[in-house]
């Protein structure tokens, strides 16, 4: 990749403009802030400064440069975001992934031609026991078409056999989990294919349909087109449907996907009883913020409604629930009580909260005094995570209602919690942006490397110095910054940061770029940087002793020993 190209089209883009057209910053000294996009933020957290071209979050330490936020924001790859700013400052940027397209076509090629010999076999003679099973789930032709389902057969190597016929690596159908060893690795299963986001068949789910099998589905494992954590059931589909109602309705598995959409349900998707990532929530993030969780009906259903809902939460989202009774799943409620019943059990969509709530009163023994207050507690906790005071005020008139118990002492113990609240939130905000723990050398290090990302005359004196940094990663990033300076001839951290490409490199860079130092004069002075430079330098000579201190034991000779002690004396003496 042509580096002094990305670093101009980088130049031409001022970070404070570009940001400000996704949140809205305010200026407030010499840098601008805005909400967090990345956390659910409540607090403007996000610094952006002008001068250094690079934004960071006080709070869930997220960092970087224009390429990095819209990395994250949009959910891209480094060269996708490259070329989408190039685009809108008018630079051509040929994307050169040429090698990496080409190389998973195949992959995609292969998933296609095995998805229409699958579609062929469902419609074919042998087809017809599944046929059937199908007809009986109430899957007509339109929506078989529709999902591209399909059929293996009950023969070893069908599939394996015409692939190899068109001239397919053996390999490469392996890798993609299609064949184990020379054979088929779906047998007589109802196939139904998976998509990517793009919305092209990336992967399998195969079900049995007769007889009984531990093994229900059979799933695609991990391919160079198909991570498991990554995928999503019906998202492309679902994509234009949410756009039109705004929301996303997030189910457990492909069948309840595939029975709302015969009833034109369409905004939905699966997870495919995968617990929800992170790369999951931030592509639903593209599709909408609002989502309505309807897994099933059962106690695992509501434990995963909890968990996701939360995860949600946590990322910014407005969660609704969907809930359903009789653990039953989506399709079977559809196929029970009818479309218009799940029609209106999505319009009178609970907020998470209240399904929260509503779920701590189920099982508790209103007859005892320690349930009660035990269930009172519980749901005190709930209402004061609740931002709107209004709406506090009407739960907590609820709660009241429901154990009466007076409003009053409700209430007080509600600010008790409250206020307990905002003194741990301050001193969140203003600790270390993250919570690992450091000890002082690390620190020390860190702070190096932060001058030396500002100031050339710092990795002068680094280098110079000839200190040893303990450790494998700031090794690295001191070798990776003074190579960039050498190679370049200047310093900066917004183009350091697109040049830097390893990813624990990185994580490790914006903890760097977050630290909160002042950028004031000290920043390249000599003496400081020198002071900092000895921490480092005593650290490595007391590991030395350490160590000689071990041998000098361990040694008979006292001539030796003799000659130890002496290294000894004189590391003690530099330090
Ligand atoms: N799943 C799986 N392997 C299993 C069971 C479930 O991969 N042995 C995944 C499937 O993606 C499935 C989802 O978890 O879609 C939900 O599981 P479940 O509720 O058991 O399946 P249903 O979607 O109800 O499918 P069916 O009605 O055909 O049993
Ligand atoms: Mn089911």
């Amino acid at each position: 990749m042509d580096r002094e190209l990305i670093n101009e089209i980088r130049e031409k883009t001022d970070i404070v403009e570009f940001i400000g057209k996704y949140i809205s910053l305010t200026k407030r000294g010499k840098n601008y802030f805005g909400l967090c996009p990345f956390h659910a933020d409540t607090n403007p957290s996000l610094s952006v400064s002008r001068e250094k071209q690079i934004y960071k979050c006080f709070v869930c330490g997220e960092a970087g440069n224009i390429y990095n936020f819209l990395m994250k924001y949009e959910n891209i790859d480094f060269v996708e975001a490259v070329s989408q700013i190039a685009a809108s400052v008018g630079i051509e940027f040929k994307k050169n992934t040429k090698a990496v397209v080409d190389k998973n076509k195949d992959l995609y090629e292969i998933c296609d031609l095995a998805c229409k010999f699958f579609q062929n076999n469902l419609l074919s003679h042998d087809g017809i026991e599944a046929r059937n099973y199908l007809e009986k789930r109430k899957l007509n032709m339109d929506i078989i078409k529709e999902f591209q389902i399909g059929l293996s057969l009950n023969k070893r190597d069908k599939l394996t056999s015409l692939l190899i016929k068109k001239d397919y690596n053996i390999n490469t159908l392996n890798e993609l989990g299609l064949t184990s060893g020379e054979i088929d690795t779906y047998i007589n299963r109802i196939i139904f294919p998976l998509f990517d986001i793009n919305g092209k068949v990336n992967g399998f789910s195969g079900r049995i349909y007769h007889g009984e099998s531990t093994n229900k589905y059979l799933n695609t494992k991990e391919t160079p087109i198909f991570k498991k954590g990554e995928n999503i059931f019906n998202y492309k589909r679902a994509k234009e449907e949410v756009r039109k109602c705004k929301f996303v309705i997030v189910m457990e598995g492909f069948m309840a996907v595939i029975r709302a959409y015969t009833i034109g349900v369409k905004n939905c998707i699966a997870l495919m009883g995968t617990s929800l990532t992170t790369e999951q929530i931030n592509l639903i993030k593209k599709l909408s913020t609002n989502v309505y969780l309807c897994f099933d009906g059962d106690k695992a259903g509501i434990t995963a409604t909890l968990n996701n809902g939360k995860k949600f939460l946590d990322m910014g989202f407005d969660v609704k629930v969907i809930p359903l009774s009789d653990n039953l799943d989506p399709d079977d409620y559809i196929i029970k009580n009818g479309s218009e019943k799940f029609y209106s059990l999505i319009s009178s969509a609970v907020n998470f909260n209240d399904y929260k709530i509503k779920n701590l009163k189920s099982g508790v023994n209103f007859n005892s005094p320690e349930e009660i207050s035990g269930y009172i507690n519980s749901v005190l906790k709930e209402i004061s995570l609740e931002t709107d005071a209004i709406k506090r005020e009407i739960m907590l008139k609820n709660l009241a209602t429901e154990t009466n118990v007076w409003y009053n002492t409700l209430e007080k113990k509600l600010n008790e919690l409250l206020s307990e609240k905002r003194v741990s939130n301050t001193t969140f905000v203003t600790r270390d942006v993250k919570t690992r723990k450091k000890d002082k050398y690390e620190k020390t290090m860190q702070e190096i490397i932060y001058y030396m990302l500002n100031s050339s005359k710092v990795i002068n004196l680094v280098i110079s110095s000839k200190v040893y940094f303990p450790s494998q990663v700031y090794r690295t990033l001191v070798r990776e910054i003074s190579y960039f300076y050498e190679k370049f001839g200047y310093i900066n951290i917004a183009d350091f940061l697109s040049y830097e490409s390893d990813l624990e490199l990185k994580k490790y860079l914006s903890e760097i770029i977050s630290l909160d130092i002042r950028d004031d004069e000290t920043k390249d002075d000599s003496m400081v940087i020198l002071e900092l430079l000895k921490v480092i330098e005593d650290y490595n000579i007391a590991l030395e002793i350490k160590r000689l201190e071990k041998l000098i034991m361990n040694e008979v000779d006292p001539i030796e020993q003799a000659k130890i002690s002496n290294e000894i004396m004189k590391l003690k003496l530099r330090s």
